[in-house]
């Protein structure tokens, strides 16, 4: 039996959703990829979203919005993808790393605390795995008198605003829960991810969801379409409808629209979108049922009192191993067919970052990483091969750690 980590989740809908695209004479920014931007504000109570073409761009986009830039920091967490990183550094902004909670992957509130200079912009909060992160707390945060007060502003719309900025990184948690609100109907600007391998895919893509109360939303929405489509007053479809070629480029914007193609994929995946996510939590409950018999399985929650994971992975940690014990089973994995992953490699052990971060710095998330091991989970998956996933597992287990430990006796 062979399992891949996490192929793509294409029905005969979206094969159809997509031919008809094709068909349509129109296969680049326009009328689907609208009907998507309304699809998620509908789904998540997002008061706009504008579609880009990977979540990497909509954090970059977020923040140079924002006219965050040289000499201003970022505080992000040091277990994240890289992407989160690179938005802050494709600014010329200072990312700043924090640790991690002990009890889950996500983003310390303390560290962010504690990390807050006149120089800090803005957060991203990234929710690792589909966990919201504590935006209460971090709005509270954020709000403080003594902190508002140290904001230093540096152009009109960190004046209006007064505050630091929060983007959530929610490139993991599309129909994720907290306190009862769809994440991406949170303030300020929420950015998902619709990469191949993501809960809701659009091959590659991604939206930026934006709640603002000082701005005005739907102004917001039209500077972010200038942004990603080169600061250009007109879209592609509307230079074509009859005698509309004239155009003006009024700010230097970058290129990063999602194409019709992309977005008719999601479009038809956001239809049956509940039935995915009720599928992914199926899988994540049955992984807890069978693991719970192993001492050594260190499980993940998928609910708490005021949140609600996507589900996007199935983050299992091995008690009381090494990174180099974790690094074997996940060979003897491999070896019997069954895909495993790592999330994530934390940014300081990164070649680009080792000069400025040490991960010794950040002890929660190098004591999550050492033991992390990512399992398939996605809609496909049968019953018989989320058995033989854990049984090829508890092998594997007993091989590195059980075997070798009776060998040392
Ligand atoms: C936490 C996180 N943020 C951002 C990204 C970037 O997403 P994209 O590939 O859509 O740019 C990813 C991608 O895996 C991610 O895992």
């Amino acid at each position: 039996m062979k399992i891949p980590f996490s192929p793509p989740y294409i029905t005969d809908g979206i094969i159809n959703e997509v031919v008809d695209t094709l068909r349509s004479g129109w296969i680049t920014t326009g009328p689907k990829t609208k009907l998507l931007e309304e699809g998620i504000c509908e789904f998540t109570g997002a008061k706009r979203c504008h579609c880009v073409n990977s979540a990497t761009s909509g954090l970059l986009l977020a923040l140079k919005w924002y006219g965050i830039g040289v000499g201003d920091e970022v505080i992000i967490p040091a277990y994240t993808y890289s992407a989160t990183a690179l938005a802050v550094i494709h600014c010329g902004a200072k990312p700043v790393m924090v640790d991690i909670n002990e009890e889950d992957f996500n983003i310390s509130v303390n560290a962010i605390e504690k990390a807050i200079t006149s120089n800090t912009k803005a957060i991203i909060p990234v929710d690792i795995g589909g966990l919201p992160c504590d935006y209460d707390q971090i709005f509270e945060l954020v709000s403080k008198v003594e902190i508002k007060k140290s904001f230093t502003p540096s152009n009109e719309k960190q004046n209006k605003l007064g505050r630091i900025l929060v983007v959530s990184d929610a490139a993991h948690s599309f129909g994720a829960l907290y306190t009862n609100n769809k994440i991406g109907s949170l303030p300020d600007f929420s950015i998902f991810s619709f990469h191949a391998v993501k809960n809701l895919t659009t091959g590659e893509g991604g939206a930026i969801c934006m709640n603002f109360f000082d701005f005005d939303n739907d102004e917001v929405h039209q500077e972010l379409s200038l942004m990603s489509l080169n600061g250009q007053t007109k879209s592609a479809l509307s230079k074509s409808e009859g005698g509309g070629w004239k155009y003006d480029i009024v700010l230097p914007g970058y290129k990063a629209n999602m194409p019709d193609i992309c977005a008719s994929i999601g479009l038809a995946q956001l239809r049956i979108y509940e039935s995915i996510l009720l599928k992914r939590e199926f899988v994540f409950d049955l992984y807890i049922k069978l693991l719970s018999q192993y001492d050594w399985a260190i499980l993940p929650n998928r609910t708490y009192e005021n949140k609600k994971s996507s589900c996007h992975l199935f983050q299992l940690r091995i008690r009381n191993i090494t990174e180099s014990q974790r690094d074997l089973i996940i060979k003897e994995i491999s070896d019997n067919n069954v895909g495993v992953n790592v999330h994530f490699i934390p940014l300081p052990i990164l070649t680009l970052f080792q000069s400025d971060y040490n991960i010794i710095d950040f002890p929660y998330t190098y004591e999550k990483y050492k033991n992390e091991i990512s399992l398939p989970i996605y809609p496909q998956l049968s019953e018989n091969e989320i058995v033989h996933v854990v049984e090829v597992l508890a092998n594997a287990y007993k091989a590195i750690v059980d075997e070798k430990k009776l060998q040392i006796s």
